[in-house]
């Protein structure tokens, strides 16, 4: 079998090196004793040789086979094991044939963050490695800056563990601790197979996607398969249209709290089972390339993920505001009067959408000459920028079969599409027969950059939302006799039941560029459109690009923001909507959303409105339903409509503070949307709430999730929390605890904990106007009188979000007490964007004062601060009437 792998480089280690860790870096390499329990085995591969390199920070093995297993094909003999400490925080541990290449993941789709070699002068390197002598012995392979170690059990078989040096806590341990092969290394071409136990009664996990997820935390015994299907969100627990093989393990002892990332890079179909105190890779394919990232914070593990597989693709600001959509807009008088519907409600609409039905028989980049006419359809757009608006629209990936369709004619002569047997695939979506362009192909990236060129000099669309792409196939081809790629000897459980993984999508016996075979590239292909797609958008527009992929890969969100697919109009989906956006934002995903009032069915009054109280705070935040369901734009009902209305006001107050998140996300990669533990890891109640999550570190959703409910039981971390409808309604727990609050038809419990300050603006139809309002700071003190926050401001489509020397500008607020006296303080950094704009704060609110304030000073303000002070019993102080200058630091 022709595995083809694209790459040789990542063969070897390198690594990062950072000045001030290098003096101090020490290797050490040690043959201990070690007294293991365990019988010799006599199954599995054991340890032949070790080395370490001249850098001092990798260490090699070679394994051997002693005894093969009889299924799933003939096991490979040799192995070569490496374990490299690549940071600091990042342990990378490598297995693969030692004597032929096999695929992984190129280097080039996915540039994961290696460096080159550090000055092995400055290392000191204790010892070398001998062959062993005997079993029973172990190697020891650390860095004296890193918390991770890697130890390699010279046992039969061998195994290896990886511990957290400083609690001596083992995160990793793959040594079979008794004779169940299911516990075993199996390295065949067709099967891989690695375990590793751990310790159920105090290990969280997270991630290990992309499914629907009754619950965030994952469930013991269950059997999680990755591989890219257009399954629908609605069926749970099956595999969907993303793998992300990555979890964060968080422990509650020792070290409550304490986190730790792993990932296995792999582009293969796989079955992960997890049972509680075991967790086993089942994979077709390709390598064991694990990534270990130390933390030990939730947020410090996602910093460390995403520094390897590219942080998060900054968003544009107007994306950020509400979008709406439909599939069924059957023409373009439809569409105007939707917008026009918002307009009339004074709901806030941002971006209007428009899916298959705006195309001429389903063909990408045309236009139906009857119902969206080009004429009109340019009047449409440009209307829509005048009022601030921006239109969005579909593509699928496949290109219909059709000698008048240009599109059609330009790939042909460029030779783009997915190959089977040597002719272009034949596949069958929306439009009947199509073929796929291969995006692994340069000519195939071209010719979809090109067309989307064309396309946007006619109609100069916002952004592109990209569906199908899994790839998602009307038909299921016949599998080519005998082939194991077609049909495997290990089976995944594709769709929870088995399904072969060629039914619905491209078969694996499908050849891209370069060879490469569908088998191995596919769980790709969506990712690779997007990265496409959006170095077009940003060649073509020269601005930031607004991307929505359905299918995604280990390293999307670098391009692209993310939905959860097709869910229906029920009181589930709305509540698994919550562990559905927690879980992108851990896989680096953090621009996402679900169908807010659901996309299948009809949705109702109540659910709608429920659904808008809580999409209103996903960081994407888009209505869409299907053509067979009922209308459910946000002004058709009345409540709702009210609703809407008061939860977007909220949200467009907001926008500084979502997109101060969104520079967050896209420099240290931690989500938007964040589950409780992030920013309370402590409190072990806060791993298995879902009902609930944070909007940065402080800012708590607890919404109703439920048909009828007119209160909701919260948890409330200790603290004290204000409520951001009344600022002088508060809760206050001294530790972590369930509070029941009133949670009326039309309204949503939204609360910021003390130590928080929140910039905001005001209320508006568009993104546009709102930033044309003056600011408001919200100022909520903890009981020792500090808080901190910050805004991020730049002017919303640069390419780039606070590059180096560019336009943009980063405000920092603290607040701290000095002899009774409670200063709050701004200050600038790089103030390049800040400068270029007249924004002023003009109001100031102050929760959480416990003393009365007799007197105010402020420095440095252009304006003298404004004279309205209103004191209330609650610890309320609001200063309005201010004009202070954002541009200038200051202190009050
Ligand atoms: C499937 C997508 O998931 C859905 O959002 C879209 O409306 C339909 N395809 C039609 O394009």
């Amino acid at each position: 079998m022709n595995i083809h792998s694209t790459d040789k480089s990542i063969k070897s280690c390198t690594f990062i090196v950072l000045s001030n860790f290098l003096l101090s870096f020490t290797l050490f390499v040690q043959l201990l004793a070690l007294t293991t329990n365990s019988e010799p085995i006599g199954y599995g591969y054991i340890v032949r040789s070790v080395g370490v390199d001249s850098s001092g920070r990798t260490l090699t093995a070679s394994l051997q086979l002693i005894k093969g297993s009889s299924v799933y094909g003939p096991d490979i003999q040799n192995l070569s094991l490496t374990a490299c400490f690549e940071t600091k925080d990042r342990l990378r541990v490598r297995i693969t044939d030692a004597d032929h290449e096999r695929w992984e993941v190129p280097q080039e789709f996915i540039p994961r963050e290696t460096h080159s070699s550090p000055r092995s002068s400055l290392l000191e390197k204790r010892s070398s490695t001998s062959l062993p002598s005997s079993e029973d012995t172990h190697y020891f392979h650390t860095s004296t800056i890193s918390d991770l170690s890697f130890t390699l059990y010279n046992t039969t078989p061998f195994g290896f563990t990886i511990t957290r040096r400083s609690s001596g806590d083992v995160l990793f341990d793959t040594s079979p601790k008794n004779d169940s092969p299911d516990t075993f290394l199996i390295f065949k071409d067709q099967y891989l197979q690695l375990s590793s136990s751990l310790p159920a009664n105090r290990s969280s996990i997270y991630g290990l996607g992309e499914h629907t997820k009754r619950t965030f935390k994952l469930e013991h015994n269950q059997t999680l398969t990755l591989w890219n299907a257009d399954i629908g969100s609605v069926n749970v627990d099956v595999n969907l249209y993303g793998s992300h093989p990555f979890y964060m393990d968080v422990r509650s002892h020792p070290g409550v709290g304490t986190s730790h990332g792993v990932l296995l890079f792999n582009s293969n179909g796989m079955d992960i089972v997890y049972t509680g105190d075991r967790i086993t890779y089942k994979v077709i394919g390709g390598v064991i390339d694990l990534y270990f990232f130390a933390g030990p914070a939730p947020e410090l593990v996602m910093e460390q993920y995403t520094e390897l597989i590219g942080r998060p693709a900054p968003m544009p600001y107007w994306s950020f505001g509400f979008h709406q959509c439909r599939y069924g807009y059957k023409d373009i008088t439809e569409v105007r009067n939707v917008v026009a519907g918002y307009a009339k409600a004074q709901i806030p609409l941002e971006v209007m959408w428009t899916d298959i039905d705006y195309m001429d028989g389903y063909k990408d980049f045309t236009l139906d000459p009857v119902n969206f006419p080009l004429d009109q359809m340019k009047k449409l757009v440009d209307t829509l920028h005048h009022n601030g608006q921006r239109f969005v629209l579909i593509l699928d990936p496949g290109i219909s079969i059709n000698s008048s369709y240009e599109t059609y004619k330009r790939g042909m002569q460029a030779d783009v599409f997915i190959k089977r047997d040597g002719v272009p695939y034949l596949g069958e979506v929306w439009p009947g027969k199509v073929y796929f362009p291969d995006f692994i192909n340069p000519r195939g990236r071209v010719f979809w950059s090109n067309e989307i060129k064309i396309f946007h000099d006619l109609l100069p669309v916002d952004g592109l939302w990209l569906d199908m792409n899994e790839l998602s196939n009307f038909i299921s081809s016949p599998p080519t006799p005998f082939s194991t790629l077609d049909n495997p000897p290990y089976k995944i459980n594709n769709s929870g039941s088995l399904r072969p993984i060629n039914e619905k999508t491209v078969p694996a016996t499908s050849v891209h560029f370069g060879n490469a075979l569908e088998y191995n590239v596919h769980n790709l292909y969506g990712f690779l459109e997007s990265k496409t797609t959006n170095a077009a958008l940003i060649d073509i527009t020269g601005k930031r690009p607004f991307i929505l992929s359905r299918s995604t890969f280990v390293g999307a969100g670098k391009y692209t923001a993310h939905w959860t697919g097709d869910n229906a109009a029920t009181w589930d989906d709305l509540a698994y909507s919550i562990p559905g956006i927690l879980s992108s934002g851990i896989f680096g995903m953090p621009m996402v959303g679900a169908d807010i009032c659901g996309f299948a069915r009809n949705t109702t009054e109540e659910l709608c409105r429920r659904w808008i109280q809580l999409g209103a705070f996903y960081p994407f935040a888009r209505d869409h339903t299907e053509k067979f369901s009922i209308h459910q734009e946000l002004y058709i009902w009345d409540s709702v409509a009210a609703t809407a209305k008061k939860v977007l006001g909220l949200r467009y107050r907001l926008l500084p503070y979502f997109y101060t998140l969104m520079f967050e996300a896209h420099t240290k990669g931690i989500p938007i949307a964040r589950p409780l533990f992030f920013s309370f890891p402590e409190d072990t109640n806060a791993y298995t709430i879902d009902s609930q999550f944070l909007i940065g570190k402080g800012l708590m959703i607890s919404p109703v999730l439920t048909s009828g409910a007119v209160s909701v039981n919260a948890y409330f971390p200790s603290g004290t929390w204000f409520n951001m409808f009344n600022y002088s309604n508060y809760v206050n727990m001294k530790s972590g605890g369930y509070i029941s609050l009133d949670a009326p038809p039309d309204h949503i419990n939204v609360h910021l904990q003390e130590g928080n300050i929140v910039a905001m603006q005001g209320e508006a139809m568009t993104t546009r106007a709102a930033r044309e309002t003056p600011f408001e700071l919200l100022v909520a003190i903890n009981n020792r009188g500090n808080s901190s926050g910050e805004v991020f401001l730049d002017d919303g489509e640069d390419v780039e979000m606070g590059r180096e020397g560019g336009k943009w500008s980063l405000v920092k607020f603290h607040t701290d007490v000095v002899n009774n006296k409670l200063y709050l303080r701004s200050k600038i950094v790089n103030e390049e964007f800040a400068l270029s704009k007249n924004w002023t704060i003009h109001k100031i609110t102050f929760l959480g004062l416990k003393k009365g304030v007799s007197k105010i000073s402020a420095y440095n303000l252009a304006t003298k601060i404004g004279t309205k002070i209103d004191r209330s019993a609650s610890g309320v102080l609001e200063m309005t009437g201010l004009s202070v200058l954002i541009r200038k630091e200051f202190s009050i």
